[in-house]
């Protein structure tokens, strides 16, 4: 689908993308780079990073891969600082690189859920604490007289609570608190825009392959009202809106991008029984006479 923005949206602008070279940060390097930004991808495996890379460059984007992992401060470091090294700038930063796997709670062991908290929460401060002194109004490379952005992806697991997902729904309401908080300090002391994107089941992603394998998906349908599957597109449209100019009041928000899903509950009768059982029992409580009260307090 074609993108709704105009393509110098993100004109000159040089982006930084954890997990940029697979799935949903794949799509969001896609649309920033065809919205007129350099791409720099972040990932851990070199042979991932490569075939971004050369997709992106068949589309006529600038790109480059450094190999790093977000839970390695030092790779953290040295990617930040490659990146500005390679383009002389640092504008949008996002964190998308995620581990997620399916356990329930009772198999899940403490370093299981620290690896998770380790790569989704600690590593997406990192990654902003680092990049802080490019993004920042005045900082390093900065042309323009405004600070730079960043996206962090989170999820909608944790806003009610999710089967077999406690690391994760932990570690993204970990990443939600950083989002706003960032937003609060850096927004006011250094003119950072810091948004998050929680993404619903998104098709064709790693994550949904993990989470929703095949052999489920139909049932999983039959049992959420709101369930449809979104695209990458959608989440890289959302990424497109916050990191540029047609987002520039926005600021600490979290903006699901799942369809409503995340609202999902049966319907306890159907919609035609409603009308008839309602004013039913209207009438009832109309008539009925009214009683002295039985509490004794
Ligand atoms: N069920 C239960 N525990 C699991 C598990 C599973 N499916 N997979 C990993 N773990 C546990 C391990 O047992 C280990 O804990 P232990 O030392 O107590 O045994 C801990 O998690 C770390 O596992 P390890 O394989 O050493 O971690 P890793 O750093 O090699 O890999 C993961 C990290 C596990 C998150 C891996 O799935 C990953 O790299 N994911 C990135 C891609 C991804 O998940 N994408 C989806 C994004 S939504």
């Amino acid at each position: 689908m074609d993108s709704p923005f105009k393509d110098d949206a993100l004109k000159g602008k040089v982006a930084l993308l954890t997990g940029g070279g697979s799935g949903i940060g794949f799509e969001i390097s896609t649309q920033f780079g065809k919205h007129g930004a350099s791409i720099a991808i972040m990932g851990r495996r070199r042979q991932a990073l490569d075939a971004a890379v050369s997709a992106l460059a068949s589309l006529g984007i600038p790109a480059i891969g450094f190999e790093g992992d977000v839970r390695k401060p030092e790779d953290a470091r040295r990617v930040v600082e490659s990146t500005f090294q390679h383009y002389g700038r640092i504008d949008i930063l996002v964190n998308a690189a995620a581990g997620n796997f399916l356990v329930s709670a009772e198999d899940l062991s403490p370093n299981g859920f620290r690896t998770v908290m380790d790569i989704d929460s600690v590593g997406t401060f990192t990654m902003c604490h680092e990049v802080l002194k490019y993004l920042k109004k005045g900082g390093p490379g900065r042309t323009s007289s405004s600070g730079g952005v960043i996206l962090n992806i989170s999820a909608t697991l944790h806003y009610t609570a999710s089967w077999y997902q406690i690391h994760v729904s932990a570690a993204k309401a970990a990443v939600d608190a950083t989002t706003r908080n960032l937003a609060l300090e850096w927004g006011t002391d250094y003119d950072i825009r810091v948004n998050g994107i929680a993404p619903g089941p998104i098709s064709d992603t790693p994550g949904m392959s993990k989470l929703v394998p095949e052999e489920i998906t139909n049932k999983s349908m039959d049992h959420m009202t709101l369930y449809k599957l979104g695209e990458k597109w959608d989440i890289a449209m959302a990424a497109v809106y916050l990191a540029s100019d047609a987002g520039k009041y926005v600021n600490g928000s979290i903006l699901p991008v799942d369809g409503g899903h995340w609202l999902s509950r049966p319907r306890h009768l159907p919609k035609d029984a409603v009308k008839q059982l309602s004013r039913a029992i209207e009438k009832k409580s109309r008539t009925a006479p009214v009683g002295l009260p039985k509490s004794k307090l």
